[in-house]
Formats: C-alpha cells, sequence, structure tokens
C-alpha cells in the first residue's frame, strides 16, 4: 500500500513539472508565469481542485509515443473565487508549447461541460503554440469540440478569456466567442495568420505585438477589453472582474453592500454640463459621482472612446453601464461605439444585470467612411440589444439626445422602465442651428430672421418638457439627486418581469 501512494505521489510530481525546469525557467525569463502558478493566483487560496492530472495524448506519430507528458499540456479543473465556484483551464506552455492535441481539448471539454450542467462560469487562460502539429486533424476536431461548447454555454454561463501568451489560428476562435478578453502586454498575441503569413501574402512588414498584441486589440480592434502590464496584475483584475458577474443566467450577480448611502446627493453634478451645449465635460466625472463608492470597473476603455461601457453597484446591486462620452466625437454613435455597447447590452441582458444608460448623444456619425462601414447595421446592433433586452433599464438624459440616436439609447419606446432627464436636457430631431437652417432655408441670407428662429426652435424644443407632456420622460430631476433616484427605481425594478415572444431566435443585424 505504501508503495502505491508512493507512486502516485511521484505521478502527481511528474504532473506538476509539466516540460521540466528548463522550460519553466524559460517561461520565467519571458516574465510569464506557468500555468499552476497563474491558477494560485486566480483562485483562493487551497480551493483548486484539479481534474484530469494524468490524461495522456494517444498520438503515435512523429516518436510522440515516446514523449508522453501527464495532463498533456493543460491544467483543469475548479475552485473559488471570493468563495465563488469557477471552472478553469490554464494552458501550459512548457508541455508541447501549450498546443492542444485531442486530449488536451477533451480535458477543456470535460470541464466545460461540467460547467454547465451546476452552472458556473468558466475562465480560460491561453497559453497555446496553436493545434498540436504532430496530431494533425484530430488536434483541429478538438478545437471544434470546444467552439461548440462556447456556443452552446453563451449567455447560459459567463465565459471569461485571458490570453497569457500565444494565441494564433484556430486558437483565436474559441476567445473570440467568450464573453471578456484580457490581455497581457508584450507577452501575449492573437491573430487569425501570423507575421510571416502577412508578409507572404500582403507584403507588410509586421511584427507579432503590432499584428496582435494587448495593445492593437485593446485600441485598434476591440477584439480584447483590457490590457495589463504583467500575469499577476491581470489575474487579479480578472477577479475583480468576476465579482460582477452572476453564476450562471438564472442567477443575480451578487449584491456587495458598501458604506456609500444609497440616497447620497451629489451637489457637485450641478455644474457638471457646461451653458454652452457645444462645450464637452467628461462623462466619466458623472458616472464615478454616481456609482457606489466612485468604483466604475471600465471595459474597452482604449477602444471608441466615444461610448462607455463597464460595470459598477448602485446600493450593492451589479449594473451595466453604458455613456456617451461628449469629451470623444461629441459623443456621436458609429460604427465602433455601437457594437462595443450592442455587445456589452447583451452581455447585462443574458445575465440579469440592469442596464443604466447616461445619454448625451447629438446623433449618428456622417460621412462616407460610417455609411460605406455600414453604420446603417451596426447602429441597428444597439438599437436591436436594447429593443431586445428585458432587465431592468434606466435612462438619464443629461443634455443632447437628438434624432434616431434619442430613440436607440434606452429610450421609453423601447421598454425603457425609468427614462430621466436633467433640466438642461434637449430631446429633439436635431439642434436648434441645424434644425433652423433646413426649415427656413429660404431665410438664408438673413442672419437676424435666421437666429430669431433659432432661439423660437431652442425655446420650443431643445428642453425636457415636450417629451415630457407626451410621457416619453417618467421625471426631469436635479442632477445632484441622480444616484438616490437610480437607487429608487433599481429597488422598484428588483422583482421585473418581462418575456420576449417564444422563437428560435431573433436575427440580429450582423
Ligand atoms: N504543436 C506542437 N508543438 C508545438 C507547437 C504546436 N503547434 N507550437 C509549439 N510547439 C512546441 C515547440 O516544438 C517547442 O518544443 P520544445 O520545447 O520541445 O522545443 C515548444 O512548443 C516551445 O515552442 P518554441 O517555438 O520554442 O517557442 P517560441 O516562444 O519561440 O514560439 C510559437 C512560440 C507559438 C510562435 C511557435 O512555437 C510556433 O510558431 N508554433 C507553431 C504555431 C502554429 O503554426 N500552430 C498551428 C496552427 S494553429
Amino acid at each position: 500500500m505504501h508503495d502505491i501512494l508512493e507512486q502516485l505521489d511521484k505521478k502527481r510530481q511528474l504532473a506538476r513539472l509539466g516540460g521540466g525546469q528548463k522550460r519553466i525557467d524559460a517561461q520565467h525569463k519571458k516574465g510569464k508565469l506557468t500555468a499552476r502558478e497563474r491558477l494560485e493566483v486566480l483562485l483562493d487560496e487551497g480551493t483548486f481542485e484539479e481534474w484530469d492530472m494524468f490524461v495522456e495524448h494517444r498520438c503515435s506519430d512523429f516518436g510522440m509515443q515516446d514523449n508522453k507528458i501527464p495532463g498533456d499540456g493543460v491544467v483543469t479543473g475548479y475552485g473559488m473565487i471570493n468563495g465563488r465556484l469557477v471552472f478553469v483551464f490554464s494552458q501550459d506552455f512548457t508541455v508541447f508549447g501549450g498546443a492542444l492535441s485531442e486530449a488536451h481539448a477533451e480535458k477543456i471539454c470535460k470541464i466545460m461541460d461540467q460547467a454547465m450542467k451546476v452552472g458556473a462560469p468558466v475562465i480560460g487562460l491561453n497559453d497555446s503554440g496553436g493545434a498540436r502539429i504532430q496530431e494533425g486533424v484530430a488536434s483541429l476536431g478538438g478545437y471544434a469540440d470546444v467552439f461548440q461548447r462556447n456556443v452552446m454555454a453563451s449567455g447560459v454561463v459567463p465565459q471569461i478569456s485571458m490570453i497569457m501568451g500565444p494565441s494564433a489560428g484556430g486558437a483565436v476562435y474559441s476567445p473570440a466567442m467568450t464573453d471578456f478578453i484580457f490581455m497581457v502586454k508584450d507577452s501575449s498575441y492573437m491573430f487569425v495568420t501570423g507575421p510571416e503569413v502577412v508578409k507572404t501574402v500582403t507584403h507588410e512588414e509586421v511584427t507579432a505585438e503590432e499584428l496582435g498584441g494587448a495593445i492593437s486589440h485593446t485600441t485598434k480592434s476591440g477584439v480584447a477589453d483590457l490590457a495589463f502590464e504583467n500575469d499577476v496584475e491581470a489575474l487579479l483584475m480578472l477577479r475583480r472582474l468576476y465579482n460582477y458577474l452572476p453564476l450562471n443566467n438564472r442567477e443575480k450577480a451578487p449584491v456587495r453592500q458598501s458604506g456609500d448611502p444609497s440616497g447620497r446627493l451629489e451637489h457637485s453634478l450641478d455644474t457638471l454640463v457646461p451653458d454652452n451645449p457645444n462645450k464637452p465635460y467628461d462623462m466619466k466625472e458623472l458616472i464615478v459621482k454616481t456609482v457606489d463608492d466612485g468604483d466604475f470597473f471600465e471595459l474597452q476603455p482604449e477602444y471608441a472612446k466615444n461610448i462607455l461601457i463597464g460595470f459598477a453597484r448602485m446600493d450593492g446591486q451589479t449594473v451595466g453601464i453604458v455613456a456617451n462620452q461628449p469629451l470623444v466625437l461629441a459623443g456621436c454613435l458609429d460604427i465602433k461605439s455601437s457594437i462595443k455597447a450592442a455587445r456589452f447590452v447583451r452581455f447585462c441582458d443574458a445575465f440579469n444585470i440592469p442596464v443604466i444608460t447616461f445619454v448625451d448623444v447629438p446623433g449618428f456619425m456622417p460621412g462616407t467612411s460610417q455609411e460605406y462601414g455600414g453604420i446603417i447595421k451596426h447602429g441597428a446592433k444597439l438599437l436591436y440589444a436594447y429593443a431586445e433586452c428585458t432587465v431592468p433599464k434606466i435612462t438619464v438624459i443629461t443634455r443632447k439626445a437628438y434624432g434616431g440616436a434619442y430613440d436607440v439609447m434606452s429610450s421609453k419606446h423601447l421598454r425603457g422602465d425609468v427614462n430621466f432627464a436633467w433640466p438642461n436636457a434637449e430631446i429633439a430631431v436635431m439642434g436648434a442651428k441645424g434644425a433652423v437652417e433646413i426649415i427656413f432655408r429660404e431665410d438664408k441670407g438673413d442672419p437676424a430672421k435666421l437666429a430669431a428662429k433659432e432661439a423660437e426652435y431652442k425655446a420650443r424644443f431643445a428642453n425636457p418638457f415636450v417629451a415630457g407632456a407626451r410621457g416619453f420622460i417618467d421625471d426631469v430631476i436635479q442632477p445632484y439627486e441622480t444616484r438616490k433616484r437610480i437607487c429608487r427605481s433599481l429597488v422598484m425594478l428588483k422583482d421585473k418581469k418581462l418575456e420576449n415572444p417564444w422563437r428560435k431566435h431573433g436575427n440580429i443585424p450582423l
């Protein structure tokens, strides 16, 4: 018996060593943690339950029958983050470069299946050279098995990907289908085809970092949500994100009460919006001054900056925030910002997270690049997302809500539950100047007359009371009481029930 116990210990030790000390040292030299060290940072101490430590690949080509490492390049199992269950897989670059074999894929599928059965999120720590070249199509089949599960789990349990090394070719598509992607600067990259292929096909010279590094994907492509300096920072921030999320689509997010009173008044907000309607201000200030403890977990902060998205808490309850940002492109909606916000709204809707929308939008961005790029269908994504969304929706119009963009931004007409406006809000088809130039075109040569008409238009329409008179706005509120009014609305909406008609699925414009 003693021998058997010793053997087990030895086997475990061997598995824990992965690809050996030399490769572990090489991993550290690159500034990367190993697969197991990463799990130690991510999970609550001592909570990791490992599965399939003894799984080996079944490949017998290219001498692989003599080259087996227990665990086969991925550490899988479950554990806790701040006491809440999570399933994890962590690819081990020291074992065959973390490349995905059939057996490696089976391990990932196993924990994904279990996560679905018990209703818990899946976090994948990706660090892999892609499909295991020696296995050929068997490994491609393995990828597809993971993809299929990503799709089945979408909207059922939250899925989060951390890119902590290479992720190339087919490997990018599993993270692409998860809800959030975090990347580590300088040590991670994602691309469909690498720099060598790019050079051959398009004659472009580009480094891996430029092509698919964390900065490129958080500023240019919008593929990733956040970029971090190193593994530890990224993993600790992932723990923070996790605290906002429910375990699955049938649960609500955990409530974490803070000492911040729900009735707190914020008088500085009364002067946030400048008197001149063309002067920008920072919408982030409103968010930070409104949510619990000023704590706003912003996503995609460096991409499509004309819209802000992220999680916060109000009276302890997780909320999703969407806000036009007047500081960038005057807060216009364009292709990128519409897509960015639409996907976020859909995440919140799928996972019972109320959506709070702060509106200051002068309209959709004009121009050929937007029209040729398909702003019609991309803008429609945000409209669609808000319209199908059944979670509590609270909207505050701080200044402009013009044209179709007024409709889109969680208006009453799209089943907004509570729609507030600040007293200086302008809810109209367009700004007074543009409106007058169109309606009174014949007076083009008479600036005095036009100015008078503009003043008349402003007085008549550039206020929240026309919308208020129709019930499109539930109340015109003082800026300083914004937090209090939102918190009260959330209490009222706590048990909101609203269902969309049965259908296989809608056909969101893609
Ligand atoms: N299949 C099998 N083994 C792989 C692999 C793969 N896809 N990718 C990497 N490895 C192995 C390497 O053979 C090497 O093994 P060794 O430690 O026994 O020498 C180990 O993983 C580390 O790879 P290495 O190339 O030394 O690391 P690197 O940091 O210099 O480069 C990559 C990393 C990912 C850029 C490089 O390994 C690569 O280009 N891999 C192939 C990528 C690919 O084309 N995948 C298939 C398409 S999805």
